[in-house]
């Protein structure tokens, strides 16, 4: 009953406009170099997330990093009917997306990073990776979630 309530509190908040961040269910889809704690998707109230076209999403990925590296890129694919399409975000650049480079070992980060939902998308259920790639093209964090895109 109270965790309904919660539940019902937080969806309101969400709805009037409040920033709300729920914590998105994800899949490790092999992060070697790192290790996931958190991904937030904003706004998102149902799961999987739906994602509304010609709006853009934020994205945050707290995670730990288990090397050192100067650099990080991100790589973002939508896996539709098993296939992994490339899908192109505004910055690739992980080091401008909330983290402090270079990377140190052993440290937590926030990635913060938007996710652009065109017009011109279908609509459609599709599954996003989303990986974070060190110096040694190892990934930091890929996780998997799934999104509906609608109109
Ligand atoms: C990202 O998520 C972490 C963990 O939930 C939180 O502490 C941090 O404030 C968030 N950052 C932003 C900019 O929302």
């Amino acid at each position: 009953m109270l965790s309904c309530f919660r539940v019902g509190l937080v969806v309101l908040l969400c709805l009037i406009g409040f920033s709300c961040a729920v914590p998105v269910k994800f899949a490790d889809c092999g992060s070697t170099s790192g290790k996931v704690s958190t991904v937030d998707i904003s706004p998102c109230v149902t799961q999987p997330c739906q994602l509304q076209k010609g709006q853009s999403y934020s994205v945050n990925v707290t995670f730990s990093s288990a090397v050192a590296s100067k650099t990080s890129k991100a790589v973002v694919h939508g896996i539709i009917a098993g296939v992994p399409i490339p899908f192109p975000i505004p910055i690739e650049d992980g080091c401008q997306s909330g983290i402090q480079c270079p990377i140190q070992k052993e440290q937590s980060y926030n990635y913060l990073n938007n996710l652009p939902v065109k017009s011109e998308y279908p609509s459609m259920k599709l599954v996003v990776e989303w990986e974070l790639k060190d110096d040694n093209k190892e990934d930091f964090f890929c996780i998997k979630f799934p999104v509906q895109i609608v109109n």
